[in-house]
């Protein structure tokens, strides 16, 4: 039993990050230990579940020719239609025989240090409440929904699921020379927000769109945002819309592109020649990128959600 707990406690011990390091002061509720991981899910309701229902059926009807296969499949392998929040010990089993991953619960937007430490060890860390019926469409902090509908069907992937733990690896990297923002553009344009060009035609991949019934649509096919492949060093660089729908998308042709412009890159140089902040617009077109589409950005210049533009 004692061995266990030990066994347990030295997988869940989280380096403290680098002393230097700059990072959101999160208060940590108390009935998490140093990992914030919830000693067990949520009890959902019946209008919980009722919720989820609800926003699986409408992106099932919308994600079809335009998702990725990988994620479809993922959906259907996880069986993440069993009818209500899906109970992590039910999907578990399966995904960690797949690629040696987990789904864990957290109460909240955790710690930079904590969530890449999770990732480095391949658990994904998942919001244990879930949106209100009222609000289907917006949310401040992630919930189950875009956390396991929207990331956890990809963890089946066995390269996209090495790019994962790859990012929680270069966390570290990344806090020590204070360019966390950089970072986490790259999550951003590609683990949330990613499309892909495949053989049947233009993608989406990235959690944040293929949870969102709006920006399902409007990532493919809006007049209104830029497609460019993605360049690693020039993504880095690059703002982005925290709560509205993006200016731009980055394409990439694989799974495969994507862990070798990043697995093999030395960060520490891009790291080295970065300013802090931000040097490109989230709507800015360069010379130097390869683009699909060019963006009316209509949306955006009608002043985009705060505005109530509509989204084409
Ligand atoms: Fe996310």
């Amino acid at each position: 039993m004692s061995q266990t707990i030990d066994a347990r406690d030295a997988a869940h011990d989280v380096p403290l990050p680098h002393e230097n390091a700059f990072f959101a002061p999160l208060q940590k509720p108390a009935h998490v230990g140093p990992d914030w991981l919830e000693p067990k899910q949520t009890e959902y309701t019946s209008e919980d579940d009722a919720v989820w229902d609800i926003l699986f059926e409408r992106q099932a009807n919308i994600l079809p020719g335009r998702a990725i296969d990988q994620f479809l499949h993922g959906l259907e392998r996880l069986n993440l239609h069993r009818g209500g929040v899906p109970r992590f010990e039910e999907i578990n089993p399966e995904l960690e025989k797949l690629t040696g991953w987990t789904v864990v619960p957290v109460p909240m937007l955790i710690p930079d240090h904590v969530f890449f430490h999770h990732l480095a060890n391949r658990r994904f860390p998942a919001g244990n409440f879930i949106r209100k019926r009222e609000n289907l469409d917006y949310i401040q902090e992630p919930d189950v929904f875009h956390d396991v509908f929207g990331h956890v069907p990809l963890l089946t992937d066995p390269t996209f699921a090495r790019y994962m733990e790859a990012y929680g690896r270069a966390g570290e990297k990344a806090m020590r020379f204070n360019r966390l923002k950089a970072l986490g553009a790259l999550y951003w344009y590609t683990v949330e927000f990613g499309l892909m060009n495949t053989p049947d035609g233009m993608r989406i991949y990235g959690a944040g769109v293929v949870s969102s019934a709006e920006e399902s649509v409007f990532a493919l096919e809006g007049k209104s945002p830029n497609r460019i492949h993605l360049n690693v060093d020039r993504v880095m660089r690059t703002d982005y819309l925290i709560s509205d729908l993006q200016a731009s998308y980055f394409v990439i042709d694989s799974f495969e592109e994507l862990f070798n412009a990043t697995e093999k890159r030395a960060f520490d140089t891009i790291y080295e020649t970065l300013n802090p902040g931000f040097q490109y617009a989230p709507t800015a077109v360069l010379e130097t990128d390869r683009v699909y589409n060019r963006g009316t950005q209509e949306y955006a210049l009608r002043g985009g959600r705060a505005s109530g533009a509509t989204p084409v």
